[in-house]
């Protein structure tokens, strides 16, 4: 009955000339080319270079070229509440004369196809048994487009009423360009294949289409990138997706032959099978039927993933048959298909956007400043104002590992049991302990105070804070005195300081050989104004002088920036002579001469991803802690926000490290590192 009324509507087509219009949208505006393809089976082999081969039976003449095999394979895909317009151009030649007829013959509405002098567009085709083929083409009248007159009135009038608009690459870029400047402007859906020409395609068209949608050969010429390998990863062709995404797209649609596809968004990744229970003849217009499957669907009104399995199906179908035109499916053929894919194709939706850079491969584990579970206290409805009830409030920040505790501030007067049960009941671990010598005792100095009994219990204390790391099962303690250092001028004997810090870490070490000792530097404080390790260089000098394998440090990124320090570079130094224990993360402006403790990454943010590479590329194996101070902040809520910076710089580190960072390193270049960041929309 359809089909019937089908025939109907072909030879009313002349009636259709006049633009439509009212404001329905039930139209898909193809634009691109037509070929008359001749397809000559060459049986087991394509010839070599130089080589003769018999064909097996007559060669196959019909109807191709992206742009018509498209709105035919569209007009074989709707129903009757849809209507596909093909617009293109034909010789003055026999050929032209078919393609009308044979586009007519679909059902395809072609008052936008004009004939010009000169030869038709013609493909020729080898294929080999199995599918593979080796073509040629003339473009001919293809590339006979009035550029003139095709301006945006007459792009408007392409795109009236049309809901999706089809575009691919064997037309002028100037054509392609203009029809999606309308489609963007009257609100259609546009999805450009970019098969045919090899050229560039600029950034404002890029971010014009709704879903570029290349294969992989294309995707690589596009982005620069070897993906024709065979091996060419799904992580690959993702990050090859997201250049195109930095450049402008929205949305990638890559197609992978018989693995199937894959929907890149800033949004995530949607994968789409491939129907593997066919026998593949003959892959020409496998993409033709598989994007014009894509844009029907979705001109129906269905949801994307849903029109992922349309296509697959229709691409499956395509494979079936020899020849561009006749092997593309009708909507029974699609449908019959369908059942052999799984429901819904997996993934995206649910998952967060910073994921697909890379960062679900963060390995690190996260700790929190415990203290700033005191502020805010109108948001800790139901957790006690105490170590405890702090330790709890942790428990509900997203994605946070361990718990960092200071000592003996907020150990001191608990037990083990009840600290190991509120960890758990938090389903936290605990990370380090962190040592706060009391300014009751300690505010002349701890390990280097003058007098040799207090220097003794703050050697002790220390060792408690292992023990406590120990019970606690953390493998490591922390220190950061406030109180070792100087205001003034001769003041002090630095050589009589540095001693005694040395001896006082190595009894330390030696009393608690399975815990690390880390060492924070802090270059100033308002209680010091000059600590006795007042940078990166003197801590590692005094890595070598107490000289124990479990003597270490914890880079503080804002201890850094006060040192006048890059904590990058502190991390390459530390790291790259075993030292690298611990890292405290937050940033600052350093206008007010204290610490700022605001959020990793938001006053540097390019420092900090810096930092982030420099940790990633030697495999740190310590945890991240956060030393911010959310006063006015919802102190959970900016945790959770350091944490996905984290993983976010961290797959921001891999996608520079995948796209040749190490060149620019190397030739300490770097006007191409900042366009390299600019690209990947890291600028
Ligand atoms: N051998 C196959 N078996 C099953 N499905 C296939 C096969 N080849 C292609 N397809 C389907 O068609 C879709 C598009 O195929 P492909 O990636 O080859 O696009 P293309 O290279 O643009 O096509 P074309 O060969 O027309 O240029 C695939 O995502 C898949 O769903
Ligand atoms: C991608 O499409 C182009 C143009 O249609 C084609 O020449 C090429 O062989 C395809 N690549 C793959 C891997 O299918």
């Amino acid at each position: 009955m359809t089909r019937l009324l089908a025939l109907l509507v072909v030879s009313a087509g002349a009636i259709k000339r006049s633009p439509r219009g009212g404001e329905r949208r039930n139209r898909i505006a193809v634009v691109g080319s037509a070929n008359l393809d001749t397809t000559l089976a060459v049986g087991a082999r394509l010839p070599t270079r130089g080589e003769t081969v018999s064909t097996r039976g007559d060669p196959l003449v019909c109807c191709g070229g992206k742009g018509a095999n498209q709105a035919v394979a569209c007009a074989r895909l709707v129903d009757d509440t849809l209507e596909i317009a093909f617009y293109g151009r034909v010789g003055s030649d026999t050929a032209g004369e078919v393609l009308v007829k044979e586009l007519q013959r679909a059902n395809v509405d072609i008052s936008g196809v004009r004939r010009v002098a000169g030869g038709s567009g013609q493909g020729f085709v080898l294929l080999e048994d199995g599918g593979t083929v080796l073509s040629v083409v003339n473009k001919g009248a293809n590339h006979g487009w009035d550029l003139q007159s095709c301006d945006d009135a007459w792009a408007a009038e392409v795109v009236q009423n049309a809901r999706v608009v089809l575009l691919q690459r064997e037309v002028p870029e100037r054509i392609n360009e203009v029809v999606a400047r309308a489609a963007q402007k009257a609100g259609a859906i546009v999805v450009q294949d970019c098969g045919g020409e090899e050229r560039e395609m600029s950034d404002e068209h890029l971010a014009r289409c709704t879903y570029v949608a290349p294969n992989v050969s294309e995707l690589a010429r596009l982005t620069g990138r070897d993906l024709d390998r065979k091996d060419a990863s799904d992580a690959d062709v993702d990050a090859a997706c997201h250049v195109l995404i930095a450049r402008g797209a929205t949305k990638v649609l890559a197609t992978l032959g018989s693995r199937g596809c894959r929907l890149v968004s800033k949004d995530g990744v949607v994968v789409g099978d491939a129907c593997t229970s066919i026998k593949a003849v003959d892959e020409t217009a496998a993409g033709d039927a598989f994007r014009a499957a894509f844009a029907v669907a979705l001109a129906e009104g269905l949801d994307e993933r849903t029109a992922l399995r349309h296509a697959a199906a229709a691409g499956a179908a395509a494979v079936t048959k020899e020849g561009a035109q006749p092997s593309l499916p009708s909507r029974e053929e699609r449908d019959a298909l369908l059942p052999s894919l799984p429901d819904v194709p997996r993934g995206g939706g649910k998952r967060k956007w910073w994921s697909l850079r890379g960062g679900d491969a963060c390995p690190w584990k996260f700790a929190s400043r415990l203290n700033s579970m005191k502020d805010r206290r109108d948001l800790a409805e139901g957790f006690s104002d105490d170590p405890l009830g702090w330790v709890r409030r942790q428990g509900t920040i997203d994605g946070l590992d361990l718990v960092d505790f200071n000592f003996p501030e907020h150990l001191g007067d608990l037990n083990v049991e009840d600290v190991r049960a509120a960890l758990d009941e938090a389903s936290l671990k605990c990370g380090a302990v962190c040592l706060r010598y009391p300014a009751s005792k300690f505010r002349r100095g701890s390990l280097t105070h003058p007098d040799e009994s207090v220097r003794r219990e703050a050697i002790k204390l220390t060792i408690d804070a292992c023990v406590w790391a120990q019970a606690l099962g953390a493998s490591e303690v922390v220190v950061w005195s406030a109180w070792d250092g100087y205001d003034y001028s001769l003041q002090c004997d630095y050589d009589q300081l540095w001693s005694r810090l040395v001896a006082g870490f190595q009894q330390v070490c030696d009393a608690a050989p399975d815990v690390k000792v880390s060492l924070e530097f802090k270059p100033t404080d308002e209680n010091t104004r000059f600590f006795a390790v007042p940078s990166t260089g003197s801590a590692l000098v005094l890595c070598q002088d107490v000289d124990r394998e479990n003597f270490g440090l914890t880079i503080d990124i804002g201890h850094c920036l006060a040192a006048g320090e890059n904590p990058a570079q502190s991390i390459a130094q530390v790291a790259s002579r075993g030292k690298l224990f611990g890292v405290q993360l937050n940033d600052g402006y350093q206008r007010i001469g204290a610490e700022d403790g605001l959020v990793f990454g938001s006053v540097h943010p390019t420092m900090a991803r810096e930092f982030v590479y420099w940790l990633r590329r030697n495999h740190f194996d310590g945890h991240i802690y956060f030393d911010t101070f959310p006063r006015s902040e919802d102190p959970v809520r900016e945790c959770e926000l350091n944490i996905r910076t984290v993983k976010r710089y961290y797959g921001d580190a891999a996608a520079l490290e995948a796209d040749g960072l190490q060149g620019n390193l190397d030739a300490h270049d770097a006007m191409s590192v900042l366009e390299l960041m600019e690209r990947h929309g890291m600028m």
